[in-house]
């Protein structure tokens, strides 16, 4: 019998990234749920899923990621991300289940200099990432050798993202200011599937014994959101003026981290996982932005 993967948050950005990936591991089943087909935040389903489907590998692509409604929708927020992600490492220790778990850089207050290391201190700025980091917590404390990959600024061909508000507003607008005191670092969320992949395949041949842990995963690169905004247009070819901005200049209900860039040797040593440019996933990902047009 094939091991199966289940996957959680099917219709997200990421789980929509794993599904496109599944004709390229015939050895596995996959099983994608979305919210109507198993609510993470209710037990009775996440009990079945695991009865049902047995799963050799749970990937947890399900999240509450509206950054600013945490704010205000606290108890939403911290159900998802974080009482339910205990509750997944819970069954998964019984189940013996390879839990992979993403988390994000948010859990960092944005005050450090150098790349974030995975045990560096955390200090969530906002509600979002407090729940996040709480998830992370609750999961190592239930299920000890669970995998929690933390990335940052998220984007794809799929939901909404930075990269398709701008290539929208950039089509509308001659110019645009975006904030340029901030910087971290892009994730295609197809690389993030990838890099996710390739944990579940070496671990899975044996070619690489699974460690549990905090793990960094993004595109390499440090750049702010201006720049981000600016290799946007170029990419694109379009031609609105981007003008850079502090984050004083635009407010928002959650603060964020001013700098957020993660160390990303870890997930490189143990697991061998590739780290792509992010210019050139910004290229691959416009590209079939515009071939499905
Ligand atoms: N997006 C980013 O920039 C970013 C940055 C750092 C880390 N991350 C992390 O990366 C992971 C993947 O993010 P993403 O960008 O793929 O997020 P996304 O596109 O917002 O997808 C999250 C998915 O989770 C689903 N979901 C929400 N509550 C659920 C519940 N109770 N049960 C089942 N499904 C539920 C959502 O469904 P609905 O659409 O029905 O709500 C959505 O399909 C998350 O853990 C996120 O915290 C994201």
């Amino acid at each position: 019998m094939k091991p199966t993967i289940l996957v959680t948050g099917g219709n997200g950005q990421l789980g929509f990234e794993l599904a496109r990936l599944e004709t390229a591991f015939p050895q596995f089943t996959f099983v994608f749920t979305d919210r109507t087909t198993l609510n993470i935040a209710s037990k009775d389903d996440v009990l079945k899923a695991f009865e049902q489907y047995q799963p050799a590998y749970f990937v947890n692509c399900a999240a509450y990621t509206a950054v600013d409604k945490a704010e205000t929708e606290r108890e939403a927020a911290a159900s998802i991300n974080a009482d339910a992600v205990g509750i997944i490492a819970t069954y998964c220790q019984q189940h013996r289940t390879q839990l992979i778990h993403v988390s994000t850089d948010y859990v960092f207050n944005g005050k450090g200099t150098s790349p974030y290391l995975p045990d560096d201190p955390t200090a969530p700025l906002n509600y979002y990432g407090q729940t996040k980091w709480e998830g992370e917590q609750l999961a190592l404390k239930a299920c000890s050798n669970s995998i929690i990959i933390r990335t940052s600024w998220v984007y794809s061909e799929h939901g909404n993202n930075f990269v398709k508000t701008m290539l929208r507003l950039m089509g509308q607008r001659p110019e645009l200011n975006v904030v340029s005191d901030q910087v971290g670092c892009p994730t295609y969320a197809r690389d993030l599937a990838a890099a996710i992949m390739h944990i579940i395949t070496v671990t899975h041949s044996g070619e690489t014994l699974t460690q549990g842990g905090i793990y960094h995963y993004s595109n390499s690169g440090v750049i702010s959101w201006y720049d981000f905004a600016v290799g946007i247009r170029n990419i694109a070819g379009l031609s609105c003026q981007v003008h850079p901005i502090p984050s004083s200049a635009y407010p928002t209900p959650a603060a964020r981290p001013s700098y957020s860039v993660m160390d990303l040797k870890k997930i490189q040593d143990v697991y061998g996982v590739p780290v792509v440019p992010w210019e050139n996933s910004l290229k691959e990902c416009i590209n079939r932005l515009n071939a499905s047009l």
